[in-house]
């Protein structure tokens, strides 16, 4: 079974992106084969400072890297670094009605967040359906948000194969991400743009600091509390295990215990869990060629797979080239 995941680099990550999607990503990889690509071309859609973008694609690289990705194990690339994605992004767009973009709820949900809507933001899914396809993805694992995009890829496969009589795609399979929503620091869902996330790479100041601001209700500490309407509570229950978090559970309820001694257990068990991989990352950050090589490697094994996908497709339409 092949498992494709994409990610838009955006910047700084937190324990939302790392429990929502990282880690899933990462544990896949000893039991699928694993493509994993930064979705450079997609970003283009909201970013267009060229620095910028160069550097935000490295950092996701960094940040699985250290966070466990093995490269031997997973193919870790850039979408870039198959340009074949485009070529088979416009093939698939005139397979595809155009209402069926039309849709699309995140477009019309970036719309109404204020973004002037682009060629490219409005094709955006057929770019995601021709990374799916490209790899003949098996399954998909992405967030609920992510959900009808991949909905979308099954009928423009189903397109294509109709119109030229053929099997070249895979119908691939939506995994949606259990994981639960992640708290942020006043109890909404953790994110950047609601300001309230704990950085998985800031200092182990900075990241104690924001732990202990984790906002609670003012239960006196001899009294009993909920651990289940409780962010510090739902933390520690994704960062230990169940005989721990049973252990918690018990002291909520009993009383005699103050948020303040749960949030320092959180600090504790985010260092042991992230503190490795934040020395990991430094020490990758001071060899970019390393990862710049990675990336390449991942690269070229990922072209080699899209490069006879797209023999097939170009078969199949009757696109003839001399190469
Ligand atoms: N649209 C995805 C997101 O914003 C990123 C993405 C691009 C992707 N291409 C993909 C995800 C292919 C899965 C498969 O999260």
């Amino acid at each position: 079974m092949r498992v494709l995941s994409g990610v838009q680099p955006s910047g700084k990550l937190h324990l939302g992106n790392y429990f929502g999607a990282m880690e899933q990503h990462i544990n896949g990889q000893d039991e699928h084969e694993s493509f994993i690509f930064i979705a450079n071309y997609h970003a283009l859609t909201t970013i267009q400072d060229p620095k910028r973008l160069a550097a935000l694609t490295r950092d996701v690289a960094l940040d699985y890297l250290a966070l466990g990705l093995d490269p031997a194990k997973a193919c870790l690339f850039r979408q870039s670094d198959v340009p074949e994605v485009t070529e088979l992004a416009w093939i698939l767009s005139t397979v595809t009605g155009k209402g069926l973009l039309e849709r699309a709820v995140s477009y019309k949900d970036k719309i109404a967040r204020g973004l002037t809507p682009s060629m490219g933001l409005f094709t955006y899914p057929i770019l995601q359906a021709a990374d799916i396809l490209i790899y003949r993805s098996d399954a998909v694992p992405v967030g609920k948000d992510q959900e009808q995009h991949i909905e979308m890829t099954a009928d423009m496969a189903g397109y294509f194969n109709n119109t030229y009589h053929c099997n070249v795609f895979v119908i691939p399979k939506v995994k949606l991400n259990e994981a639960a929503v992640v708290p942020g620091l006043d109890g909404a869902k953790m994110s950047k743009s609601y300001g309230n996330t704990i950085d998985l790479f800031d200092t182990p100041k900075a990241v104690k600091k924001r732990i202990m601001s984790i906002k609670t209700d003012s239960t006196p500490v001899e009294d009993p509390k909920d651990p289940d309407r409780c962010s510090v509570f739902t933390l520690l229950r994704l960062l230990t295990g169940p005989d721990e978090t049973a252990d918690w559970a018990d002291r909520y309820r009993k009383g005699g215990m103050g948020y303040g001694e749960a949030k320092k257990r959180v600090a504790e068990l985010f260092e042991e869990r992230f503190g490795p991989a934040r020395q990991r990352r430094e020490k990758l950050a001071t060899d970019p060629a390393h990862v710049d090589k990675v990336l390449a490697d991942g690269g070229r094994r990922a072209r080699a797979v899209a490069c006879e996908v797209m023999r097939e497709v170009r078969a199949a339409c009757g696109i003839v080239t001399a190469g």
